[in-house]
């Protein structure tokens, strides 16, 4: 009997997927998505730490080590993933690198590109594609206010923010036309407590578990696009208007 209703109470509990869970907002969201009820899939390259957060919760968490560079096998091991935990409902990118990279070196610059523009784009065609098979699904992505502007120590980073914000707007369009219950969420933090906010100048810093709170927020409330913390939306809209001889002094 106690087996049985497990067995229930599992079969209606809510599916996500965290693309790049491995370390700060992404480890911190599984947590939180956790705590919210979902069975959650995890996914990153580095496979000690995938484990290590499985360990915390063995019976809510699934794992995949995933490149997402990977282009090719991206979609068959997101399949896999989402056969281990049972369906999908909810698909999180977080996987992203910065790098600064003054001197201009084009294979720093390619790594970002490969990683935040061609990884990111694979996998929200195919999360797409699998929420319109099934007729529902909320998309969401860690994007950044950094896609606002651009960035003279950090070129490729920057033009990719701005290529997700773009992408993420085109698919909600996408899913618009489409008449289906499909929601995209497009997550701009500012600043994170993360090992990728290294650098100075950094003001306003979120911890990772204010952070994911936030963002389990907005989507629960299924926002088309949330500021974390929510004060950055007032720098994300100075951003967008400053003039450019202004904007270079900063
Ligand atoms: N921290 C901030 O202040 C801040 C601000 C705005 C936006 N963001 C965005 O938030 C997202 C998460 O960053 P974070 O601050 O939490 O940094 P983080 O701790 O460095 O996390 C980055 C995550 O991305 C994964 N990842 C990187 N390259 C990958 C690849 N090739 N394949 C698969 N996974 C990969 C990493 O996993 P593995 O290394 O194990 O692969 C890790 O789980 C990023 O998209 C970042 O641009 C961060």
């Amino acid at each position: 009997m106690v087996e049985e209703l497990e067995k229930i109470i599992f079969e209606v509990m809510k599916r996500a997927i965290i693309i790049g869970a491995t370390s700060g907002i992404g480890k911190s969201l599984c947590g939180e998505l956790i705590r919210k009820g979902y069975v959650v899939g995890i996914t990153g390259r580095r496979s000690e730490l995938l484990q290590s957060i499985r360990d915390q919760d063995p019976e809510r968490t699934y794992a995949a080590v995933m490149d997402v560079r990977e282009l090719s096998t991206l979609g068959t091991q997101c399949n896999d993933l989402v056969h281990q935990l049972g369906g999908l409902d909810l698909l999180i990118i977080c996987a992203g690198i910065g790098i600064f990279n003054n001197e201009l070196d084009h294979a720093k610059e390619e790594e970002t590109i490969r990683t935040n523009v061609s990884g990111f784009a694979c996998i929200a065609d195919w999360g797409m594609r699998y929420f319109k098979d099934q007729q529902h699904g909320h998309l969401v992505a860690i994007t950044s206010v950094a896609g606002i502007r651009g960035n003279g120590a950090a070129p490729a980073y920057n033009a990719s923010k701005a290529f997700q914000i773009s992408y993420l707007e085109g698919l909600r369009l996408n899913a618009e036309k489409s008449k289906l219950s499909i929601q995209v969420t497009d997550i701009r933090p500012g600043f994170v407590d993360t090992d990728m906010a290294k650098g100075e100048g950094m003001f306003w810093i979120s911890t990772v578990e204010r952070a994911a709170k936030q963002i389990v927020d907005a989507i629960q409330k299924k926002r088309k696009v949330a500021y974390v913390s929510k004060r950055w939306r007032m720098v994300a809209l100075l951003l967008a208007i400053l003039p450019y001889p202004l904007y270079r002094k900063i």
